[in-house]
């Protein structure tokens, strides 16, 4: 028996994929929404390959009201899980209106849509850096958020969870949660699924992957005199398998009114221990080399993962050797990938 239909916003994209996939194999019904910007179509097939089922799919941008109001009449959908936005920390500084239209007035939309159709529920991917700057580096979601936010993207999280807030406020069938992820790394086990950007990443992990590739010569570490142990900056990663686990329990855990959780390892990471544990994974050395610090990072942060243990009973299961592991895998199935891509192209010029 289904157990509910789902909305998924970006869910061609690196979370939004891995959350479909859990969601479908725990037997609820799914719709996607996406508009292609950073992900790609094939997402989709290899979706059905893992769960034998093909999700509907929707080519809209959020900013496309008609169309979306379309969907929506159709939909019959109990809950939306919402992914869909922009995420490059550096460009929104650069294109804070883009950021502000995308990801503001897209989810603006969405909750009108939700609002004219009776969609009640919604899951919601904020950020751990809606934390800004705090006196300990351990978050918990007592903390004060939304103060000295470092770029726009940041502040369209923030400004998003305070919309979220006020329609629950105005809503009492509304319900919320608000889920702060902390570094999200890896790749689904069966090598399927993964991180695969459109154009040039920003994030670690994307990065060491197209070094391990040969794309870019060397890995720039932002800075060593930072004061933590090894000198470069420390950050909680977790593996987007549990990260997806983390969408299911909150969607079955979900309560009225607005739930704010962390979802994280609880755990910190170096720069350098993130370099040791790939070249450990693969066999070989990662080229890298230290530069400046990067404008805006923090010497070091990491989840109080406690609430989100108590309430919908969920932990981190996945160490970082088994992120690296998936990375390697999804790396070696999508670099064949790429290469049979490129040869048919080559066979269609001949
Ligand atoms: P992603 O870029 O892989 O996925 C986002 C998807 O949304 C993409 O497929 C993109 O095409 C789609 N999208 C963007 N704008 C859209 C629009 N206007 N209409 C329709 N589709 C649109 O990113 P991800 O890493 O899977 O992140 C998912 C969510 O989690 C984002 O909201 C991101 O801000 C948040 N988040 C990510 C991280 C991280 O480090 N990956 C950390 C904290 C929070
Ligand atoms: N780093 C390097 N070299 C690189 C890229 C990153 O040394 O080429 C370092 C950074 O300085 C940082 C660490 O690797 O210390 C992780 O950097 P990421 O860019 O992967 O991640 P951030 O911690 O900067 O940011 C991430 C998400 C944001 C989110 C933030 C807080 O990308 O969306 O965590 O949760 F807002």
């Amino acid at each position: 028996m289904k157990k509910g239909k789902i909305l998924v916003t970006g869910g061609t994209g690196f979370i939004g994929s891995h959350t479909v996939v859990e969601l479908i194999q725990a037997g609820y019904e799914v719709e996607i929404l996406d508009n292609l910007f950073n992900s790609k179509i094939g997402v989709l097939t290899k979706i059905a390959e893992l769960t034998g089922v093909s999700p509907k799919f929707h080519d809209i941008d959020l900013l496309e009201m008609s169309k979306m109001e379309k969907m929506f009449e159709k939909g019959g959908f109990d809950a939306v899980i919402h992914f869909a936005g922009l995420k490059a920390v550096g460009e929104s500084v650069e294109k804070p209106l883009d950021y502000y239209e995308n990801n503001v007035s897209g989810t603006v939309n969405l909750l009108k849509c939700m609002q004219e159709y009776g969609v009640h529920k919604i899951v919601f991917s904020s950020s751990a850096t809606v934390y800004g700057t705090q006196d300990s580096p351990r978050y918990v979601e007592t903390m004060q958020a939304g103060v000295n936010l470092s770029s726009p993207y940041g502040r369209t999280k923030f400004m998003i969870e305070e919309i979220l807030r006020d329609v629950a406020t105005s809503d009492p069938e509304f319900s919320a949660t608000l889920l702060r992820y902390f570094n999200p790394v890896g790749a689904h086990p069966s090598g399927l699924l993964g991180e695969n950007p459109n154009g040039r990443p920003n994030n670690l992990m994307p990065i060491i992957m197209k070094v391990a590739q040969g794309k870019i010569a060397e890995l720039s570490i932002y800075g060593n005199d930072y004061p933590t142990p090894d000198g470069t900056c420390v950050r909680d990663y977790i593996h987007v398998v549990d990260l997806a686990k983390g969408h299911l329990a909150a969607m079955e855990k979900m309560t009225a009114g607005v739930q704010v959780y962390n979802l994280g390892s609880g755990k910190g990471t170096s720069v350098l221990e993130m370099v040791k544990a790939f070249s450990k994974a693969s066999g070989e050395a990662l080229p890298h080399k230290v530069v400046e610090r990067r404008a805006g990072d923090l010497a070091e942060f990491y989840a109080d993962p406690t609430l989100a243990g108590e309430k919908l009973g969920w932990k981190t299961e996945l160490s970082i050797d088994d992120m690296m592991k998936d990375t390697l895998r999804f790396l070696h199935n999508n670099a064949s990938e790429e290469e049979e891509d490129r040869k048919q192209s080559c066979k269609t010029l001949e």
